[in-house]
């Protein structure tokens, strides 16, 4: 901080001294030297005066050696050089001794030369003043010469004297200014600790006064720094639609997004009396990308599956969603029977859905199915390039249906930025082995920028698998994989639900869910109610919670009469054979259960086999004192986040499978293997049992993981990881930068 004082402040005032001192010495010269200059002429006045009378009477008298003594001991005077005495002719009549050589008479009646000079002799200057008495008789002139050196010697006392009192002054000044400094930049630092550590930037009010205008700039700067942070904060440990809406405003810099998956957000399909109603499908991906949309806005690209569906889009097959607050486009994709029957029916839910899940389901792996999902894919990229409105999009793919498509979108958009995100977990290399298109999967989806799974597992999983299928290059420490010199990233990022959900504003509170659910399934006010919400699908573990319920019911007598189960399956897939044995031994083994256990109007299960709306949902998870998510296998499951995210009242149970990727944000739940019926029969009746503190307390743990790790804090790290990939993209590469150099 000195050095930097003495280089600002000090430097430029010794400068500009030096420059004063530069151009003010020699006019002090000057002026000194003109002062001194008519004093001598004065001096050669007087003396003239006084010796006029005695010079005219000697001169009158011709008495030259009377003059010459008298004029020497006038010249006894230091400064008075000499005198002569010149007659009109330019002849001496008397000179003193030292009268210099070239002070001649002759100059004396030359009319051009001044009455009063200054002649520089080598001994030193002198001033020459002449009088002339033309009257006298006879005429003459009287030349004084005075000595001029002491003017030298005078001006060099006074040049030395300014040039030592202007460093003295500088050297004083120099010291005051940095003392000066150094206290006034000691008070502000003091000042401004105290603003920083009294966090006073956003209240003027508290703040000292201080009447520096620096200081309060300082100060607003600081207020703008920690405004920012507190948002950067905000946005770490409080992600919002808003700040799902920045990421891409500032950071994407407002790129369009487009979002692809098979399942439209909204379905419209015609009602009793044949007009179209809307219907919100029972998918974890659509209950998660949805509030996405909404904050981003963009373009969802999707199979229109409803029956109404193509009655509502306009000629470019665009409906505007939500139907009863638009905030984004819904593009929808037609497919024919033959290709939804090959591609979603045949590859994705015969093949590729039971090879992810370890349900023990075998896949089917058909060449026609897999030609279809070709097709397909290759559709839905026609759909991406014709939406897209500019050359680098962001395209979010989701899902197993695609696999396909991050390569095939490169192709037609090559500079997008594209995240393939996988709902559903990943199976170890062997078992993925199985897939006879295995490579060319795994090639197709490399080509993405991101690939996103809901857990580290899953990640691992996928990276053993290219590692043995693929030849590339693998670094395992940045999780990234090269293939043909492009980078893809697999990461890790957990899935989850908005909060507050919207379906919750509209929701009775917990006395009146509680009332209804029971009045509307027959369910009596003092039994304890379990809860199941899911597509009826083999990874669900549907059979497996009955199975438990009923290990309960068989050891425990006294649980019979007091504890039901309430199944939502919403059909799902029912064409293929596998989903339908599921859903003929689910209801043959509740109709089983239910008639060894009947006793008065009590049943231990009541099956909805039925699709309900959002709405109701959230009654029912409101209304249920537990909530049984047993799957078999599932990516991350959110019907249990919906459930803790429903319970305001912080009550209620999760029992909770350990294969649901859930489990690893939700270790307060009641955590069970759900192939193990007893283990899962042993949870039902610790949360029968658990009294109500610990319910809060676990409840309140789990309610605070969900409300941080939303959904905006998942898509919003997604996009954060496109953003600087895309920003990375931008910069040339090691190879494109040597060509460079190479061509400098
Ligand atoms: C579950 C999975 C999602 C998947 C969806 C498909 O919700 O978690 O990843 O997209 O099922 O369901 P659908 O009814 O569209 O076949």
């Amino acid at each position: 901080m000195l050095r930097s004082i003495l280089l600002r402040l000090v430097l430029p005032i010794a400068l500009a001294s030096c420059v004063v001192a530069f151009f003010g010495v020699p006019y002090v010269d000057k002026l000194l030297a003109d002062w001194f200059r008519s004093d001598v002429q004065m001096r050669a006045q007087l003396v003239m005066s006084s010796m006029q009378q005695p010079i005219a009477q000697m001169i009158a008298s011709g008495d030259r050696p009377k003059l010459r003594t008298y004029l020497s001991e006038i010249t006894n005077d230091k400064r008075l050089l000499a005198i002569a005495i010149c007659g009109t002719d330019g002849r001496p009549i008397v000179e003193t001794e030292l009268t210099p050589v070239t002070v001649s008479c002759a100059s004396a009646i030359d009319p051009h030369v001044p009455a009063e000079r200054v002649v520089h002799l080598p001994s030193g200057s002198v001033q020459i003043s002449r009088f002339a008495f033309d009257r006298a008789k006879p005429p003459y002139d009287v030349l004084l010469v005075h000595d001029l050196s002491f003017v030298d010697r005078r001006q060099r006392t006074v040049r030395d004297f300014i040039v030592v009192f202007v460093g003295i002054t500088v050297i004083l000044l120099a010291l005051l200014i940095v003392l000066a400094a150094w206290l006034q930049l000691r008070r502000w630092v003091n000042m401004l600790i105290g603003d920083i550590r009294g966090r006073r930037f956003l209240d003027d009010a508290e703040s000292p006064r201080s009447s520096v205008p620096i200081l309060s700039q300082v100060r607003q700067v600081l207020a703008e720094i920690e405004q920012q942070q507190r948002l950067e904060i905000d946005f770490r440990e409080n992600w919002t639609p808003k700040a799902l809406r920045q990421v891409v405003e500032n950071h994407l810099d407002s790129a369009q997004v487009l979002i692809v998956s098979n399942r439209e957000p909204y379905i419209h399909n015609h009602g009793a009396d044949g007009r179209p109603i809307v219907q919100v499908p029972a998918s974890g991906m659509v209950t998660a990308m949805e509030p996405i949309v909404r904050a981003c806005g963009g373009v969802w690209i999707a199979h229109g599956s409803g029956s109404a569906d193509r009655e509502v889009v306009d000629r470019d097959d665009h409906v505007r969603a939500p139907p009863d607050n638009p905030e984004y486009t819904l593009r929808r994709v037609w497919l024919t029977a033959e290709e939804e029957a090959g591609y979603y029916y045949g590859f994705a839910n015969e093949g590729v859905w039971p090879l992810c899940h370890l349900a023990y389901v075998r896949p089917e792996f058909r060449a026609s199915d897999w030609r279809a999902y070709q097709e397909v894919n290759e559709k839905f990229a026609e759909a991406c390039a014709s939406e897209a409105t500019t050359d680098s999009p962001v395209v979010l793919i989701q899902d197993f249906h695609f696999a396909l498509l991050p390569r095939l979108v490169r192709k037609k958009v090559p500079k997008a930025t594209i995240a393939l995100f996988w709902h559903i977990p990943w199976p170890n290399a062997e078992t993925f082995g199985v897939c006879p298109w295995k490579s060319d999967i795994l090639l197709h989806m490399l080509s993405a920028d991101i690939l996103g799974f809901h857990t580290r597992y899953h990640c691992q999983n996928f990276l053993d698998t290219v590692d043995r299928y693929i030849e590339c290059q693998i670094d395992r420490e940045h999780m990234t994989v090269t293939h043909q010199g492009h980078v893809c990233r697999i990461a890790p990022y957990p899935i989850s639900i908005e909060w507050p959900p919207r379906w919750l504003k509209s929701t009775p509170d917990v006395a009146t869910c509680r009332a209804e659910v029971r009045e509307r399934h027959g369910i009596g006010a003092n039994v304890f109610l379990g809860l199941g919400v899911e597509r009826w699908d083999f990874t669900k573990g549907i059979v497996e919670r009955f199975h438990a319920l009923e290990v309960l019911l068989d050891r425990n007598p006294r649980h019979r009469g007091r504890i039901s189960l309430l199944q939502i399956a919403a059909p799902s897939r029912g064409q293929l054979p596998a989903y339908q044995a599921l859903q003929k031994q689910t209801i043959a083994e509740v109709e089983r259960i239910n008639a060894k256990f009947a006793e008065g109007g009590w049943q231990p299960i009541v099956l909805i086999g039925e699709h309900q709306s959002p709405q109701r949902v959230f009654e029912l998870y409101r209304a249920a004192d537990f909530c049984l998510v047993n799957s078999l296998h599932d990516g991350m499951n959110l019907v249990a986040k919906e459930f803790v995210a429903a319970r305001e009242d912080e009550d209620g149970v999760l029992i909770l499978s350990t294969f649901a990727g859930a489990s690893r944000e939700l270790p307060e739940a009641l955590l069970v293997n759900p192939f193990d019926v007893t283990e899962t029969a042993d949870a039902i009746e610790a949360a029968l049992r658990m009294g109500r503190e610990e319910r809060r307390g676990r409840m309140r743990l789990m309610r605070r993981t969900v409300k941080e790790n939303n959904v905006y804090r998942w898509a919003g790290r997604m996009l954060m990881d496109l953003a600087r990939i895309r920003q990375r993209q931008g910069l040339p590469s090691i190879a494109q930068r040597r060509a460079a150099d190479a061509d400098a």
